[in-house]
C-alpha cells in the first residue's frame, strides 16, 4: 500500500444516498441527539501531497489519494464511491470548494452540506454533461422539498479546477461559480421557510456511480446513463476547501424537534476543531490529531523507529527552546517527559488495536 493512499474500513458495497439521504445517525426531529461538535472558526484546507487530510475529517467510504495538487476521489471498480465528511458542523456559513469534476456517464461528483435532520445544500456534477453544474437543496429530508437546477457554463468543468462557493445565512442561500452568482434561494421561497436548510451542517465530498445498472431507472437517467466501468477510472479532484462558520461556539444543540434555526442552542467555548487547528498548549495527542493521515499511517507502520524519530523531534524542539530561556526550557523539558509517557501510552493503544506489530 502506498503511504499516500489511505484505506479505511471496508470497500463500498452500497451506494451512499447523497441525493436526499434518508438515513442519519440520530434524527433530531424525532429523537434527543448528542450535541453537534461546532466548527466555530474559519480555515482553509489545501489538499496537496504535503498537507493531507487531517483529523478534522473522516473518510466515510472507500479510499482517497492525491494527484494534481489535490485530493483524488476515484471510481476504479464497480460501486467505488469514496467520500469524506467533516467531523465539525457549521451553523450558517460560507464554503468555498475548488473542484475539478469527474467526467463519465453515470458518474456524479458532489460537494454537499448536510445536517442531522437532513437539510442539505448541494453542488452536483453529472459526468456526462461537462459544461454544467447542478445546484440543489433539501429541507428536513423531504424529497419533495428539493428543487434542483442545472446551470450551463462555457468551460469544461472536468478539465480544470473551478471555484464553487456556497453562501448560507438565515435569510438566503447563494451558489457562486468563479465569482458569478448562479442562484439565490430566499428563506421564504422554500415553502415559507419550512424547507429552508437551517440546521448545523457537516461538509461532505464524494463521487458515486449513480449510473450503476443496479440503480433505479430514473436515477440512471438523471446521472446521464449507465456507467461504463471499463472506461474508467473516473476521478474528481478537490484542491482546496475554505470554510467559515458564521456562528462561534463549542457545540450546537437541538433544543426541540422543530428543526428550526431558532431551536438551535449555541454552546459557548472553543470547538475541538478550533483546538486542533489553533490551540497553543498542545498535548501530544493534540499534535497527533493535527498530523495528516498519511503521516499517521507512517507511524502505525513504522512502529518503534518512527516513534523514536517523533521523540527525537520533540527533543530537538526543546533544545531550540533552550535558547529562548532557561525557565521556559524547564517547562518544555517537563512537558517532553510527559509527552514521552503519552507517546508510550499511545503506542500501547495502537498495539492493542493492532496498528503496530512486533516489539517496540
Ligand atoms: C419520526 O417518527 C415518526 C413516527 O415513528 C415517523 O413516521 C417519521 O417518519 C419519523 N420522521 C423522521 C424524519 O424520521
Ligand atoms: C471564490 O468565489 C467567491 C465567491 O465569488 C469569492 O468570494 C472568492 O474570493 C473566490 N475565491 C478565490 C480564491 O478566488
Ligand atoms: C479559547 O482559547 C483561548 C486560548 O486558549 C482562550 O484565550 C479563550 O478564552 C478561549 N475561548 C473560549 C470562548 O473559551
Amino acid at each position: 500500500m502506498s503511504l499516500l493512499s489511505i484505506l479505511v474500513g471496508l470497500l463500498a458495497t452500497a451506494i451512499p444516498r447523497v441525493h436526499a439521504q434518508t438515513w442519519t445517525d440520530c434524527q433530531p426531529l424525532n429523537e434527543t441527539c448528542p450535541p453537534n461538535p461546532a466548527f466555530g472558526t474559519n480555515y482553509t484546507w489545501n489538499f496537496s501531497s504535503d498537507s493531507l487530510l487531517d483529523d478534522n475529517w473522516n473518510i466515510t467510504n472507500g479510499a482517497v489519494d492525491y494527484a494534481k495538487d489535490g485530493m483524488m476521489f476515484s471510481i476504479q471498480r464497480k460501486l467505488d464511491s469514496p467520500t469524506i465528511r467533516s467531523k465539525f458542523y457549521i451553523f450558517f456559513g460560507r464554503v468555498e470548494y475548488h473542484i475539478q469534476a469527474a467526467p463519465g456517464a453515470g458518474v456524479i461528483s458532489s460537494a454537499v452540506l448536510q445536517s442531522d435532520d437532513l437539510d442539505e445544500i448541494d453542488w452536483e456534477w453529472i459526468g456526462a454533461d461537462e459544461y454544467s453544474v447542478q445546484s440543489n437543496y433539501f429541507g428536513k429530508g423531504e424529497f419533495d422539498s428539493s428543487d434542483g437546477k442545472i446551470h450551463n457554463v462555457t468551460e469544461n468543468l472536468t478539465k480544470d479546477y473551478h471555484n464553487y462557493t456556497t453562501w448560507w445565512d438565515k435569510d438566503k442561500l447563494e451558489w457562486w461559480y468563479d465569482g458569478q452568482l448562479l442562484r439565490t434561494l430566499k428563506y421564504e421561497d422554500a415553502d415559507g421557510g419550512k424547507y429552508y436548510p437551517q440546521t448545523p451542517m457537516t461538509i461532505r465530498l464524494g463521487i458515486w456511480p449513480a449510473g450503476d445498472p443496479s440503480q433505479p431507472k430514473g436515477r440512471i437517467e438523471w446521472a446521464g446513463g449507465e456507467i461504463d466501468y471499463t472506461d474508467g477510472p473516473y476521478t474528481m479532484y478537490v484542491k482546496q476547501v475554505k470554510a467559515e462558520d458564521f456562528s462561534s461556539g463549542k457545540e450546537y444543540v437541538y433544543t426541540d424537534h422543530s428543526g428550526s434555526w431558532e431551536s438551535i442552542e449555541i454552546v459557548p467555548g472553543n470547538s475541538t476543531t478550533w483546538e486542533n487547528l489553533y490551540g497553543e498548549d498542545d498535548s501530544l495527542s493534540q499534535k497527533w490529531a493535527r498530523l495528516p493521515q498519511a503521516a499517521k499511517v507512517g507511524v502505525y507502520a513504522g512502529g518503534a523507529t518512527v516513534a523514536a524519530i517523533c521523540i527525537a523531534a520533540l527533543v530537538f524542539f526543546c533544545i531550540r527552546q533552550r535558547r529562548i530561556g532557561r525557565r521556559e526550557f524547564n517547562i518544555q523539558n517537563n512537558k517532553m517527559m510527559e509527552e514521552r509517557t503519552e507517546m508510550m501510552n499511545l503506542q500501547a493503544e495502537w498495539r492493542t488495536k493492532g496498528y503496530v506489530g512486533g516489539r517496540t
